[in-house]
């Protein structure tokens, strides 16, 4: 247990790590359907807005905690407070880590699937709208199909794990990220020279003020705090391989900008296909994987572009199923002694089994609902409506008011001095944000979410 702590190789290794967290099915998969639900360029701006006013706020703040503590979320705050309170939402966010992987694998494990079949070429025959869709229903009714794709993809995940932080998380990552990046910005630069992607810039480029409205903001805060992998510690797990030395708020807006450029190149992706190939925007989480063999099945090279997407997007997920992994692993490793190996064996295999009624949900448990909701439904809705933003509440509760913030700014300021000399006023914008728009913002959007506003 008291083996020196692990840290990252090197700067750009953390940043590219903790952006690979970011960067995940929350950008290619959510990010445009709930784009394509809600009005296209108004999503994208208050999107945008609420990165910029509470994403790096918050981003800041929670990785300020881990790099202090050096520890998981639970042991972090052990660290920083007596307060039982904060232990409790520490472990709100090794459960709340637990359980988004449970059924994001789900998701992850459709797109190994699309893969398989991207790479036999079966799935270059759905070449209209209809057949996509119908593929679709098929493929996910089919209970083996579901919960077999769900163990590849843990048994991946717990593959990247079990090598620790250097070798495992970051290694993996140093060669996914630009991998990634290089991939959706081909196939943008494809999906631009369709006939008719023109209404798809335009669909996701010019607003239609009138569409904003307080579904829209919440919708968008939501996916703010998913997609940067707020509230449950996976970005304070990951700062606590960091030193003294490095940045924070510096990475943290490399962080913010990573995931939200791959989420808005994804967007231009799809939508210049939804738009070329005549198709409607709106139809929910089935958005990509009715759209995109689509047009796979009709450009030229269409069998490369299908296993590079296909490819790509198992490749995001991995990187954030890792994390989520290994905020459960570094709180048993930290906390209870346990050997790394062990902790992502056990709880690695806790989690498939949890993922299991999640993968059935589609077929065996389709009419097994709880207040409404399958259980895929429930463990999403609890775990991203709930727990995260109750987690991005306290945790900037937590920096902005009980910490000390004589003491916060002297440690934000480590690693960063030039950057506060030059513009001093930041910490107090920072401070404000933290204290009081964060909060109020977040307070809303849960009430709302649970149906009391
Ligand atoms: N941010 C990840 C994505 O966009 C999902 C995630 C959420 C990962 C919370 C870790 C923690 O896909």
């Amino acid at each position: 247990m008291n083996s020196p702590r692990e840290h990252w190789g090197s700067k750009i290794g953390f940043i590219l790590a903790a952006a690979g967290s970011a960067v995940g099915l929350g950008n290619i998969w959510r990010f445009p359907y709930l784009a394509g639900q809600n009005g296209g360029a108004a999503f994208i701006f208050v999107y945008i807005l609420c990165v910029l006013a509470i994403g790096i706020p918050v981003l800041i703040a929670e990785i300020l905690i881990g790099r202090t503590a050096q520890k998981n979320p639970v042991g972090s705050f052990k660290v920083l407070t007596t307060s039982k309170f904060y232990h409790g939402i520490g472990g709100m966010g090794v459960v709340a880590g637990f359980v988004i992987l449970s059924f994001y694998s789900v998701v992850a494990g459709w797109t190994i699937g699309y893969l398989f079949e991207a790479i036999n070429g079966s799935l270059l025959n759905y070449d209209v709208a209809e057949k996509a869709s119908e593929h679709f229903f098929v493929l996910t009714h089919d209970p083996v199909w579901n919960v077999l794709l769900l163990v590849v993809f843990m048994i991946l995940t717990m593959g990247i794990v079990y090598f620790g932080v250097q070798k495992g998380i970051e290694l993996g990552s140093k060669i996914m990220m630009p991998l990634l990046f290089v991939l959706l910005l081909g196939l943008m630069i494809y999906g631009l020279t369709l006939d008719g992607s023109y209404k798809g810039l335009d669909y996701l480029f010019n607003p239609d003020w009138s569409k904003i409205n307080s579904d829209v903001i919440l919708a968008a805060l939501g996916q703010a705090f998913f997609s940067m992998s707020l509230g449950m510690g996976a970005m304070l797990t990951y700062g606590s391989y960091l030193t003294k030395k490095d940045n924070i708020p510096v990475s943290s807006l490399w962080i913010a900008f990573l995931d939200t450029s791959v989420a808005i190149i994804a967007g231009i992706c799809i939508f210049s296909v939804v738009f070329a190939t005549g198709q409607n925007p709106d139809v929910g989480p089935s958005l990509i994987f009715r759209t995109l063999p689509v047009v796979f099945a009709k450009m030229p090279g269409g069998w490369y572009f299908a296993v590079f997407f296909f490819f790509a997007l198992s490749l995001a997920a991995l990187t954030s199923t890792v994390s989520l992994l290994e905020v459960v692993t570094a709180y048993f490793v930290d906390e209870k002694g346990w050997k790394r190996k062990n902790a992502v064996i056990v709880f690695g295999s806790l989690v498939t089994l949890l993922g299991i009624p999640s993968a059935l949900s589609f077929n065996a448990l389709a009419d097994f609902k709880i207040i409404g909701k399958t259980f895929f439904d429930l463990t999403e809705f609890i775990s991203s409506n709930l727990m995260l933003p109750i987690g991005g509440f306290f945790i900037a509760i937590f920096v902005g008011w009980l910490w000390g913030f004589d003491k916060v700014k002297l440690l934000v300021k480590e690693g960063s001095e030039k950057l506060f000399d030059k513009f001093p006023w930041l910490i107090i914008f920072w401070k404000i944000i933290l204290r009081f728009i964060a909060p109020v913002l977040i307070i809303i959007v849960l009430l709302s979410s649970i149906g009391i506003l």
